[in-house]
């Protein structure tokens, strides 16, 4: 199947079509841009050797060149051939290896020293550094292979928009882009962004993004190959500061800004309170009818009946549940909101128990999608009405 799309030079292809997948590959080889799936979310990728293809890349996406992009490969020792081995030490050589063989392919970025010989210098964003992946995804697999090059790929949504899970997500974010193939492989299997991870010189590793990886299985890890003493507990650090606006030149991971995974509409999250003070406000029924709210678990289900929109995450507490449907239902609250449309995300600092890292990882997307914005509610039956306050 060839379908074009949009301006007519975009081109939507089949995951199946092998003709149509390796003439995406030639072009992206020859410096076009090709959104492809991964098991994480779409990415928007570019031949990472080339300055004017990754430069398209940031371009199209209103992307600070500031914000570096992730090289993805089909193997180790293709990440072995774009870092740069005369700047690693020993320890930084051997934990890529403990790394990306257990984790890869899968949802984990290990960011190192670039050989820039064989990178264009736009990948690492001048800071000498690059993040390398690869995948778990058969598309993924396939069409990087037909590529053979490296290839830069961010996640394929606006600048600061939420992350795309489906082939619609991209074209609703780029519906005019001339030579954009996006190459159809369906919904992503676990809906957001990869672990990323620095590997240090000094036998320690940063977490600059949280993600299907947790800090503790990155720990055990090199625990296990003898790469790390047991009772060294501050070798592995979340980088979890999120960052303000001004602050962001002096970030490593310009990702860590706060807002980033924005829908369009105004997004809050929402805890439960049980006790209504002064400074609560009663929101009017017609105001309810304004409010989308995304749920965990059925801790705001009082608000079910009476809100415009209502939908849970996961009723059952699964987070991987929650995860695949994150950003798809960020998307879906953006395109029912009206105009004075409101979305309530349940806190889910409040709701996920415990410690779960993939927990954490949601917790920040939801607190992105926020911009950190919160909101105590208190639902009260008063004869067979509900009323809701906010403050
Ligand atoms: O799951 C994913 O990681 C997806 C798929 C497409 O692979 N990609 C993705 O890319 O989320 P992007 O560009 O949306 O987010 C990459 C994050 C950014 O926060 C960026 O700052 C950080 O990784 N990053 C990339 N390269 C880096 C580097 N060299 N040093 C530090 N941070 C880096
Ligand atoms: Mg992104």
């Amino acid at each position: 199947m060839f379908v074009a799309w949009g301006s007519l030079l975009s081109k939507r292809i089949d995951e199946w079509d092998h003709k149509a997948m390796s003439d995406a590959a030639s072009a992206l080889r020859a410096g076009e841009l090709v959104a492809f799936p991964t098991e994480t979310v779409y990415g928007l990728g570019a031949n990472a050797s080339s300055s004017e293809a990754v430069g398209m890349v940031y371009q199209v996406k209103g992307r600070p060149a500031t914000d570096p992009l992730i090289v993805h490969v089909t193997n180790l020792s293709a990440a072995q051939r774009i870092v740069d081995q005369a700047q690693m030490n020993d320890w930084q050589r051997a934990a890529l290896r403990v790394l990306a063989e257990q984790f890869w392919p899968g949802p984990l970025t290990l960011v190192l020293p670039a050989d820039l010989s064989q990178l264009a210098g736009e990948v690492t964003s001048g800071t000498g550094w690059v993040g390398i992946r690869q995948p778990a995804h058969p598309v993924a697999e396939r069409f990087l292979k037909l590529c053979s090059v490296p290839v830069a790929a961010p996640s394929a949504n606006l600048f600061g928009h939420v992350s795309p899970t489906t082939a619609e997500h991209v074209l609703v974010d780029f519906p005019n882009v001339d030579k954009l193939w996006i190459v159809d492989g369906g919904r992503c299997g676990f809906g957001i962004e990869s672990t990323v991870v620095r590997i240090n010189k000094e036998e320690t590793l940063d977490v600059l993004r949280r993600g299907g990886v947790g800090p503790s299985q990155l720990r055990n890890a090199l625990v296990h190959s003898d790469l790390l003493d047991a009772s060294n507990i501050t070798a592995v650090t979340v980088i979890d500061k999120y960052a303000v606006e001004k602050e962001k030149n002096s970030l490593f991971s310009p990702g860590q800004r706060l807002v980033h995974y924005a829908p369009k509409i105004e997004t809050v999250m929402v805890s439960l309170s049980d006790a209504v003070s002064d400074d609560f406000q009663q929101i009017t029924p017609h105001r309810l009818k304004d409010l989308i709210v995304l749920d965990f678990g059925g801790y705001l289900k009082n608000a079910s009946h009476i809100v415009g929109h209502y939908r849970d995450l996961s009723s059952s507490e699964d987070v991987r549940e929650a995860a695949f449907v994150l950003f798809d239902s960020l998307r879906w609250a953006e395109t029912i909101a009206g105009e004075s449309g409101i979305l309530w995300i349940a806190n889910l600092r409040r709701v996920i128990k415990g410690s779960d890292e993939l927990g954490l990882a949601l917790v920040d997307r939801v607190v992105r999608a926020a911009a950190g914005r919160t909101a105590e509610v208190s639902f009260k039956q008063d004869s067979g009405r509900v009323s809701v306050s906010i403050r």
